[in-house]
């Protein structure tokens, strides 16, 4: 019985019409899951497979394939840090420090407050204004301190 995606059932199947395959509205709904709940739990990778008939490994491969789904609760601002060879030669890790050292946000962990969380990622298609990062959905790059003080200023 769901209870994710209980109150979805109409938007799924809108989707549904529009794939030529159950099983490829996979990504839109785990997209669904995550923007209701955050992340996604077994439960949901368990509701997901479900719903596109198929098994939960198959959505477990694909929930760890792409990084942009979180398998674990995030802050309600999770940042991707990029620390591919662009952004690491332009100071991804210094970036990383003054996360952590100025404004508390560390690798795969919650700030107590909930606000943020932090994970590296590979590149994400901005190396030429590297070092860069997203805040949830939103690119940022030439990463400087002042900068990431006024980002993260917007972030409430
Ligand atoms: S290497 Fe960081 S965005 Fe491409």
């Amino acid at each position: 019985m769901p209870t994710i995606l209980k109150d979805r059932t109409d938007e799924i199947e809108r989707l549904a019409v529009r794939y030529p395959s159950r099983r490829s509205i996979m990504l839109p709904v785990l997209w669904m899951v995550q923007q209701q709940e955050g992340w996604i739990s077994q439960q949901a990778m368990a509701e997901v497979a479900d719903v596109v008939g198929t098994t939960v490994a198959e959505v477990y491969e694909v929930v760890s394939f792409y990084t942009m789904f979180q398998q674990r609760p995030v802050g309600r601002h999770h940042i991707a840090l990029c620390d591919t060879l662009a952004c690491a030669i332009c100071g991804a890790m210094e970036v990383a420090e003054y996360l952590k050292t100025k404004h508390g946000i560390e690798k795969k962990k919650v700030t107590p407050d909930g606000r943020f969380s932090l994970e590296f990622v590979e590149c994400i298609g901005a190396c030429s204004i590297a070092p860069a990062m997203l805040v949830g959905e939103t690119l940022h790059g030439n990463l400087t301190p002042d900068g990431i003080d006024a980002i993260l200023a917007q972030c409430p």
